[in-house]
């Protein structure tokens, strides 16, 4: 477990809010870090959500910054829109792009965060040389097309090989999850090495989206707690 915790993001993912409102709903997660945009074809995810008029508006009015998260097919060459629309970061599904180093390095030329994401069943390894493309590397928890699914455990070991990876490579690439995130899931997504949590019904399902919030942002830190066994080391160390 790492003794100092990177910089941990709480975003919400707008797929569990009140499409009916999208801009009052976004106004309750302005202590977010970013807001989580899920966008599905119901192709790649059998699912169907917004599209980019709509993802346009909300970068508009939104109090927070923009973190897409494209599950479509074709995401070569509808990506690049997204970031042309201002989002602070768009994360592609590695399975549909043809040419992921490309697709990444054409998100940054056009002033996004370039995220790759990895659904359940795909290994990380294949890709851990191409980290320094990245901005941000997103672990799949459940699997992707729909909220209020259960955490996956079964990742935390592949959590833990990109955080061991990205800290081996030096390259400053966050590692977000998202998922089935709650304020006891969280704890185990931290202390793997996650350090960007995405939450849907675990925020937008509580009477107060912005409590819920914090009380993520707490429990995330609760890995990097120190244990009794580190205060008594430190204890040893000054007698
Ligand atoms: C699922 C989406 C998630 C979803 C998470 O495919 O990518 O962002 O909103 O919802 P919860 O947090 O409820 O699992
Ligand atoms: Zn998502």
């Amino acid at each position: 477990m790492p003794s100092v915790p990177p910089k941990c993001c709480i975003n919400p993912s707008i797929l569990s809010a009140d499409f009916v409102n999208l801009e009052a709903e976004l106004a309750r997660i302005s202590n977010a870090d970013a807001v989580h945009v899920d966008v599905m074809d119901n192709h790649f995810v059998p699912n169907l959500t917004i599209g980019l008029p709509v993802v346009e508006r909300l970068q508009k009015v939104s109090p927070v910054p923009l973190d897409a998260h494209l599950m479509i097919s074709n995401v070569d060459r509808w990506a690049p829109q997204f970031a042309d629309a201002g989002l602070s970061s768009v994360t592609f599904h590695v399975e549909a792009s043809e040419a992921p180093i490309k697709l990444a390095r054409e998100l940054r030329a056009r002033g996004a965060k370039a995220g790759m994401a990895l659904r359940p069943a795909t290994p990380v390894e294949p890709y851990l040389d191409m980290l320094s493309e990245l901005d941000m590397l997103l672990i799949m928890t459940v699997e992707p097309g729909f909220g209020g699914q259960a955490f996956l455990d079964v990742m935390l070991p592949k959590i833990r090989r990109a955080r061991a990876a990205v800290d081996g490579s030096g390259v400053d690439v966050a590692i977000q999850v998202d998922g089935g995130i709650t304020e006891e899931t969280i704890i185990r997504a931290a202390e793997a090495g996650a350090n960007v949590f995405v939450a849907g019904s675990a925020v937008y399902g509580k009477p107060s989206p912005a409590d819920a919030i914090e009380s993520l942002r707490a429990n995330s830190q609760l890995a990097f707690a120190p244990t009794t066994l580190q205060f008594n080391d430190i204890a040893l160390q000054q007698a």
